[in-house]
């Protein structure tokens, strides 16, 4: 049996060879980047990239505890983290830390991630205390898009630097292993990086993070959003459109299925 990466492990990595870390949100997808990942996150951007709502604020516990269980079924050996949903952590330490409870025991993951505005520090500080891992998530927070306005680069005014540095700092101090740093230049990225004792995990944060994050379904070009900060490693619509376009021409011609693909009766 292989050893699974636990939270110690990767703060311990903090400033050594960069963490990768990418979503998943199914089993099949986690199999395949469990060979390659540090550590995969159950990311709440599964509402957007394949539930097709127009943001993250209407996912609910019930769907990231059921892909949380379905990518536990294909991880073996990266840490699985759970995103919290908008409205299960924000409100009080104890319901914060009753949904985690329900997440880490319903999937068998090993922590959640909460994306941390001004109050968000005590209730990680309540959580980590009581046994649950937990990841931060500072600068872009795709959660207050009803807030901001949209999603849009973070910490470009000095008041703004400041404060997003001062809750990773406040993050790091209750006791989170990890934090995302999104979508925030890349002096801010640094600094942070430099001013907090655990790994920085960026995403659109330069690579002076002490490890990387993407949306798999973005890398892959199958969700069709581009922001700046995603590379696309593959094109995987134009591919899946290829694969349907060849099977619907085969069936419309009567090529599919041909005797290869069909069964005989037997004989007598
Ligand atoms: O939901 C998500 O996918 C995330 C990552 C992009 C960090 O929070
Ligand atoms: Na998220």
């Amino acid at each position: 049996t292989v050893k699974r990466v636990t939270a110690p492990d990767i703060a311990a990595r903090k400033g050594g060879t960069p963490i990768v870390c990418l979503t998943a949100y199914t089993t099949p997808v986690a199999e395949i980047l469990d060979d390659h990942c540090d550590l995969l996150l159950v990311g709440d951007s599964l509402g957007m990239v394949v539930h097709g709502l127009p943001n993250t604020v209407g996912v609910t516990m019930e769907m990231m505890i059921l892909h949380g269980q379905a990518v536990m079924r294909g991880a073996r050996k990266a840490m699985v983290v759970v995103d919290m949903p908008f409205g299960s952590y924000e409100g009080s330490a104890e319901t914060a830390y009753a949904n985690a409870v329900r997440i880490l025991k319903e999937t068998g993951c090993q922590a959640v991630k909460v994306e941390a505005g001004p109050t968000v520090a005590d209730t990680i500080a309540y959580m980590v205390q009581r046994g649950v891992p937990v990841m931060g998530h500072v600068g872009l927070r795709p959660q207050a898009i009803n807030v901001d306005g949209g999603f849009k680069a973070k910490g470009r005014g000095a008041a703004e630097r400041k404060r997003i540095l001062d809750e990773a700092k406040a993050t790091a101090e209750a006791g989170a292993f990890a934090v995302v740093v999104e979508g925030v230049a890349e002096g801010l990225a640094r600094e942070i990086t430099q001013a907090v004792e655990i790994p920085t995990i960026g995403i659109g944060a330069s690579a002076g993070c002490d490890g990387q994050i993407l949306v798999t379904d973005d890398m892959l070009g199958l969700f069709d959003w581009t922001p700046k900060f995603v590379r696309r490693y593959g094109d995987l619509r134009a591919e899946i459109g290829k694969a349907v376009g060849a099977y619907a021409e085969d069936v419309r011609a009567r090529r599919f299925p041909g005797p290869a693909e069909i069964y005989f009766a037997k004989a007598g």
